[in-house]
């Protein structure tokens, strides 16, 4: 049977041109010999059987004389081969055929894939591949071949433009697929924002960006300002925008593809679009960095750019307080109090803690969704870097089943997080002489307190939160935005472990989808 489907990924919605389609087709190695293109990559795993063809006849005689490992990213790269129609052919390893296996093999490939050169590229599986491992394959070419362009007057696109990934049996990985390019979509869209230095992406201007999603189905978006954002009260995220000129934005996005009475997961993203440190200011060495301050908001746009791709069966709401942090004469002072949303009491002795004071509005906000889980994701500490780096996100969460769900989504998208504690003892060093609270406790675990300082303002409901400062973006040569974690948001929320669900286990608290999505086929990839 021969079978191929194609999508196309745009990384905003407001680009006219596709930035890379995806192709899905039959294609075994005899096949795959006379595909016409710059880059064959034979993805040959560990057990491998040779078929009477050249380049399993290739693979055969180089796996004999050692010249070829089927260690996932162990490669063996050649040049217009004799009854190849591709250029060039690169024969690696994916070891187990797993979905890292197979991220690894496509990452090993390094500048293969992103060359000017390189503008057709066919992804051939021998033998049987798993739907995850397709998905995480397509995943791993978009990674690689990312090129940030908005800012930069001669700016050289992707040259990439089109990807076929070759498999046997391309039905059964069907779903890996599509998800995988949704999960691209989504990616580049929080890639996208991310990098975007502060002056192009404002407050106002990533509230646009969540106006421009609710083009796709089943998408709402409303943006709440100044005015509103203090008609509800929301003092502790009003303090923080005081000391910038740009005025603050409270985004609220929707997604609904459930029945009105299915509670909602909510996201709440922290939208700092720079941060100074405020009053309290920070040194100038990376201050640029906190450009990238934004990133939870930008997983939360990227994770519903995914969804509207998707159409799950699940009701989500995005929430993201945007501003910046500034120091300014209206800005706020160390030692001001000032009075949340939920009506307790802050003393903000440290401006530069400004991400817990937006998001404890946001949190108060959240609860008014009945949500069956609140999930806030945010750069929140850089404790959080010293204490696991840039591999693992920090997960703190109030709620065994909520915690197990989203560490186990980390996983199968290899975007992994780390639980860490919320002992009560841990909120000790808040404590205030002149407020209900402190916005800091000392240097000592500091992921944690900050963590303590937000559960203040979620009450009993399933909650969890993703310090995601060491892992959303990367500094150095390869300065930029990961797009984490929006592979894990939207593992967790399609209910990647429906192994668990088989099993029979106790449901999470999840939105899982407990059949397959009705509209899973609905029209799809149409967007502008
Ligand atoms: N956005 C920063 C956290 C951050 C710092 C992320 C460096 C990644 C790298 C946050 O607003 C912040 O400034 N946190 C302070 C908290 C402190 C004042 C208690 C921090 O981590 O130093
Ligand atoms: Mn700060
Ligand atoms: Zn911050």
């Amino acid at each position: 049977m021969h079978f191929c489907v194609r999508i196309k990924v745009h990384s905003t919605l407001k680009r006219k041109t596709p930035i890379m389609n995806f192709d899905l087709k039959t294609l075994e190695l005899t096949a795959a010999a006379s595909e016409k293109c710059d880059l064959l990559v034979v993805l040959i795993p560990e057990g491998f059987k040779p078929g009477p063809d050249a380049l399993s006849a290739l693979a055969a005689l180089a796996l004999k004389n050692g010249d070829l490992s089927l260690k996932a990213g162990k490669q063996l790269q050649l040049y217009q081969v004799p009854a190849v129609a591709a250029r060039r052919v690169v024969l690696v390893g994916v070891g187990d055929g797993s979905a890292r296996a197979s991220r690894q093999a496509v990452l090993a490939l390094g500048g293969a894939i992103k060359a000017p050169q390189t503008k057709r590229v066919v992804l051939c599986f021998a033998g049987t591949a798993t739907g995850d491992a397709v998905g995480a394959a397509v995943q791993a070419v978009a990674e690689a071949s990312y090129v940030y362009t908005t800012t930069k007057s001669k700016a050289e696109a992707r040259s990439l433009s089109r990807c076929v990934v070759g498999v046997a049996n391309p039905p059964e990985v069907r779903d890996g697929f599509d998800s995988g390019v949704a999960l691209v979509a989504g990616v580049e869209f929080a890639r996208e924002w991310g990098n975007r230095p502060a002056n192009h992406a404002t407050p106002s201007l990533l509230a646009d960006a969540a106006k421009t999603l609710a083009k796709l189905p089943r998408i709402q978006c409303k943006v709440h300002g100044p005015a509103e954002v203090s008609r509800l009260g929301m003092g502790a995220f009003m303090a923080v925008a005081r000391g910038s000129e740009e005025p603050l934005r409270f985004i609220e996005l929707r997604y609904n593809g459930a029945a009105k009475d299915k509670a909602p997961v909510v996201l709440v993203g922290k939208g700092i679009t720079f941060d100074t440190g405020g009053i309290s200011i920070k040194p100038a060495p990376e201050m640029d960095e906190m450009k990238f301050d934004m990133c939870g908001a930008a997983s939360v746009l990227g994770t519903f750019r995914a969804l509207g791709e998707l159409q799950p069966a699940i009701n989500v709401v995005g929430l993201i307080p945007a501003c910046e942090n500034m120091p300014d004469g209206r800005a706020v002072k160390p030692g001001d109090v000032v009075t949340s949303m939920s009506g307790q009491t802050i003393e903000i002795l440290n401006t530069d803690a400004e991400g817990r004071l937006v998001l404890c509005d946001a949190l108060t906000y959240a609860a008014r969704f009945k949500p069956a889980a609140v999930v806030d994701i945010a750069t929140l500490t850089g404790a959080c870097v010293i204490a696991l780096g840039g591999v693992r996100s920090g997960l703190f969460a109030n709620n065994d089943d909520l915690a197990a769900a989203l560490h186990q989504a980390g996983e199968a998208a290899q975007d992994p997080c780390w639980r860490m504690p919320l002992d009560d003892d841990y909120a000790d060093g808040l404590k205030s002489n002149f407020a209900d609270m402190g916005n800091v406790a000392g240097r000592a675990g500091g992921s944690i307190t900050a963590a303590k300082f937000l559960q203040k303002f979620v009450g009993d409901v399933p909650w969890a939160h993703l310090d995601i400062a060491g892992t959303a973006w990367r500094g150095g040569a390869a300065k930029g935005s990961t797009g984490r974690p929006v592979g894990l948001l939207v593992h967790y929320l399609l209910g990647h472990d429906q192994a668990h669900a088989r099993a029979g286990k106790k449901a999470v608290p999840a939105p899982h989808a407990t059949a397959k999505p009705a509209a899973k086929r609905a029209p799809r990839a149409k967007v502008a």
